[in-house]
């Protein structure tokens, strides 16, 4: 498939699991990739831009790096996230200003810096990674579902207001993925991550838990003309399994 040729597009959190598999199959489909995160060394990319996404500065930068790399910015993928466990009275300031910083902050500033790119190159999609613990609460996990849903309301917003520019923004939010983040969190809590994954796909009712290529097929899509009528949907890709 080529459908993407000729497009652009900047992926943050590059270099992590749902991440590698999203800048793959943009390159795969024909889109020029610049790809973001703290070490893109080991990501083939037509441009890496290596960062922080803590630091305002960097990530305000972001979409005009790319557009620059790669001469115009069709689409964002704001994929860059962090987990931080516990309940409101176990986190501490440093989790909360990492969550908010990295869920939330970051991909707004990197919105705001690329709308004004997309209006004036006469439209572009902008998908950002929202989770389930977004739409619903999950246990134990308090910070991290406020900031998924808090990306997921933004995107829901924004989809409204840049409509009229050509500019689509939606979201995706998935169950649990076999990606970095969920297998360092086993580890974290002493359980072996293949037998923990193996176990965990048994409750999903498709029978496994996701690989990211089954997020990123829907990044994809959401960023593609097939999805050219959605605007501010977040997308949930949980197969089967809601949060209860
Ligand atoms: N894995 C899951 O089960 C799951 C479920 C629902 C949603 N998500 C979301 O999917 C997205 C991707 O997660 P993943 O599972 O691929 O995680 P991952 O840990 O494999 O990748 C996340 C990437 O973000 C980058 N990143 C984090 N903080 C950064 C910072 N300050 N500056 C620059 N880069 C930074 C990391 O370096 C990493 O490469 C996240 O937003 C996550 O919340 C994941």
């Amino acid at each position: 498939m080529s459908d993407l040729k000729g497009r652009t597009a900047l992926v943050t959190g590059a270099a992590g699991g749902i991440g590698a598999a999203v800048v793959k199959a943009l390159r795969a489909r024909g889109a020029r990739v610049a790809a973001a995160d703290r070490d893109t060394g080991g990501v083939e990319a037509e441009a890496h831009l290596d960062g922080d996404l803590l630091d305002p500065a960097y990530a305000d930068g972001l979409p005009a790096a790319a557009a620059k790399a790669l001469g115009r910015l069709d689409i964002v993928v704001n994929n860059a996230g962090v987990i931080t466990r516990g309940p409101v009275d176990e986190t501490s300031d440093a989790d909360w200003d990492l969550s908010v910083g990295v869920n939330v902050q970051a991909p707004f500033r990197i919105c705001r810096a690329a709308i004004p790119l997309m209006a004036g190159q006469g439209g572009g999609a902008i998908v950002n990674v929202a989770s389930c613990w977004g739409l619903r609460p999950g246990p134990g996990h308090a910070v991290y579902c406020m900031t998924k849903s808090a990306i997921a309301s933004l995107t829901q917003c924004m989809g409204m207001d840049h409509a009229h520019q050509g500019i689509r923004i939606n979201a995706v939010a998935p169950n649990e993925v076999n990606t970095p983040m969920l297998r360092t969190g086993f580890l974290k809590r002493g359980f072996d991550p293949d037998t923990a994954v193996a176990e965990l796909g048994r409750t999903v009712p498709l029978g496994r838990i996701a690989e990211p290529e089954d997020i990123a097929d829907v990044i994809l899509f959401l960023a593609s003309d097939a999805a050219r009528y959605i605007c501010g949907a977040v997308v949930e890709v949980n197969g089967g399994k809601p949060v209860k």
